[in-house]
């Protein structure tokens, strides 16, 4: 399963591509928001692309197709990593099927149901976004929903990657590998928190004390 970091800070991008953890990042305007101060996005979207090899996710920020195909042509100048990311509409399905003609990757973002992921497919998405995190947040099963569209893109032999999306801990994390999914975009504190185990921890602390007593360097 890939991983992709779900943020634009480009420090916290800068550890996890350094540690060899990523597979590429998504980000979404309230991620740009947080981070981009005065900066113009395109920039910022310029240095991710610089700082991780693999898909950056970019999201547009209109309502109507054609504008959409204008940001989404705009947003894959910037750097061929570069995937376009659009909303579940009917006008950011009308954008994904334009895009993916002219060869740019479009991630089809804020799904919630097993239908709007088959139409996504139908849309020739490269990726679909499944936000587990938020079905979770309204007493839903955010995981029932990975499982239903990778049975549903079994079934039919599409190859639109699931990426699963609004991840909030590890068990989300290892769930979405069980259930076969393509891709998770883990916020910076789920994939440090990923490596984390006490008896690893209280293992080494011990190995080193031992090996302390033997009074010798390597
Ligand atoms: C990723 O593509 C999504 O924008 C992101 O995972 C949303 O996560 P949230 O529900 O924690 O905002």
């Amino acid at each position: 399963m890939k991983i992709f970091l779900d943020t634009a800070d480009v420090a916290e991008i800068r550890r996890a591509a350094e540690a060899g953890l990523i597979d590429g990042i998504t980000t979404n305007p309230t991620l740009v928001a947080r981070v981009a101060g005065d900066r113009d996005p395109k920039d910022l979207y310029r240095e991710i692309c610089d700082t991780v090899h693999g898909p950056v996710s970019a999201e547009v920020v209109s309502l109507d197709s054609d504008t959409m195909i204008r940001e989404g042509r705009k947003l894959a100048a910037i750097h061929d990593n570069i995937v376009v990311k659009a909303p579940l509409t009917e006008h950011g399905l009308r954008a994904c099927r334009a895009l993916t003609r002219e060869g740019i990757r479009v991630n089809v973002t804020l799904c919630f149901s097993p239908s709007q992921a088959l139409l996504a497919a139908k849309a020739g998405a490269s990726y679909i976004s499944p936000f587990v995190g938020r079905i979770d947040d309204v007493s839903g099963e955010g995981m029932q929903l990975i499982h239903q569209i990778r049975q549903i893109y079994d079934n039919y032999g599409f190859d639109t990657e699931i990426l699963v999306a609004s991840v909030r801990h590890a068990p989300h994390v290892v769930e979405a590998a069980l259930l076969g999914a393509d891709c998770a975009t883990i916020p910076p504190k789920v994939l440090w928190q990923l490596l984390k185990h006490p008896l690893t921890d209280i293992g080494l602390d011990r190995f080193l004390k031992d090996w302390k007593s033997i009074g010798k360097d390597l």
